[in-house]
């Protein structure tokens, strides 16, 4: 903490100065996420809370995504991300001509995309979800047969839990979550098994077979709080465990985790740099705003 505390007090007196605020994602490092963000959460609690916040800017502690949804719900806020090169595999897996081919191959089918999409892969598609809520939204859409873009694994293991419907998806990925394997944690368990083990929905559905429980960023979080295991296995993102290990010090968190190389872009030096200079806004088209925000809204909605 010697080491980030003159970071800490310069982006937060940053702050005051611009009435700006910090929305910072889960998988932020412990230095963002306890030292200067306003709000944490997963990608719904970011995406609901970016509409309800009083500030002039935004900092997007996240990825580029998650900026771009930001900017989607405030068009005159200024919504900064401190590192544009802060990808996902995910969004980059899938473009407007793909959700095309999709409504091609299945007409009249309703397409919900996951909010790791890009702006414009949002306006093509008839509503969005995350992963707290996307069982939920593909049992309220009407249509037996449901296109869920882009990740394969979120929509298969969501098809698990909505047996009436037929949901048909994009071959994307996450690289961080498509590395765990059932394998890995069946061997893990035979010689730790007083452990809860816990997946994120983006794991392959053999893994999250494999799991005690599987949800979304901010479930794992409410689950470890609410269950207090021993010990507990988070199968995500690295900085999961880190963030809450502190809080929680009758649990014992074990290994292994993965590290996703795009949040890992986020730093707090980035930060500084980008409430310092007031870089990079993230713009989008406002045509492709006005429709991507009419999918993002209706997700929020039936979200309730
Ligand atoms: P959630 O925080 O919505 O669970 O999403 C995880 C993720 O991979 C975000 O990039
Ligand atoms: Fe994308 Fe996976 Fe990284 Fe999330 S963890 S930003 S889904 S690559």
């Amino acid at each position: 903490w010697a080491r980030h505390a003159p970071y800490v007090l310069a982006i937060n007196r940053l702050k005051a100065e611009r009435n700006a605020v910090i929305l910072a994602h889960n998988y932020m490092t412990p230095d963002i996420f306890h030292g200067v963000a306003d709000v944490v959460g997963d990608s719904l609690q970011l995406a609901v809370k970016a509409v309800e916040v009083q500030a002039d800017v935004i900092v997007q502690c996240g990825v580029h995504f998650m900026a771009e949804t930001s900017k989607i719900l405030n068009p005159g806020k200024t919504v900064l991300i401190p590192d544009m090169g802060a990808g996902c595999s995910l969004a980059e897996s899938i473009t407007p001509d793909g959700i095309a081919q999709m409504r091609a191959q299945y007409p009249g089918a309703p397409v919900v995309s996951y909010v790791n999409t890009t702006a414009a892969v949002k306006a093509a598609s008839d509503i969005c979800c995350t992963s707290s809520n996307a069982a939920q939204i593909v049992a309220a859409m009407e249509s037996d047969t449901v296109i869920m873009t882009p990740d394969q694994y979120l929509a298969q293991n969501v098809a698990r839990q909505v047996p009436g419907k037929r949901v048909v998806w994009w071959e994307g990925s996450c690289i961080v979550h498509e590395r765990f394997s059932a394998a890995d944690l069946r061997d893990f368990r035979s010689f730790q098994p007083d452990t809860t083990i816990i997946a994120h929905p983006e794991c392959p559905p053999d893994v999250v077979a494999e799991a005690d429980f599987s949800g979304s960023t901010a479930g794992i979080i409410d689950f470890v709080h609410r269950m207090r295991p021993a010990k507990a296995l988070l199968v995500t993102e690295c900085s999961m465990a880190s963030n809450i290990a502190d809080e929680l010090p009758e649990v014992e968190f074990v290994g292994p985790c993965n590290m996703c190389p795009y949040m890992k872009m986020i730093t707090l030096e980035k930060v500084l740099w980008s409430l310092h200079s007031m870089t990079t806004p993230v713009e989008v088209e406002p045509e492709i705003a006005a429709r991507a925000r009419i999918a993002v809204q209706r997700m929020i909605d039936l979200s309730r």
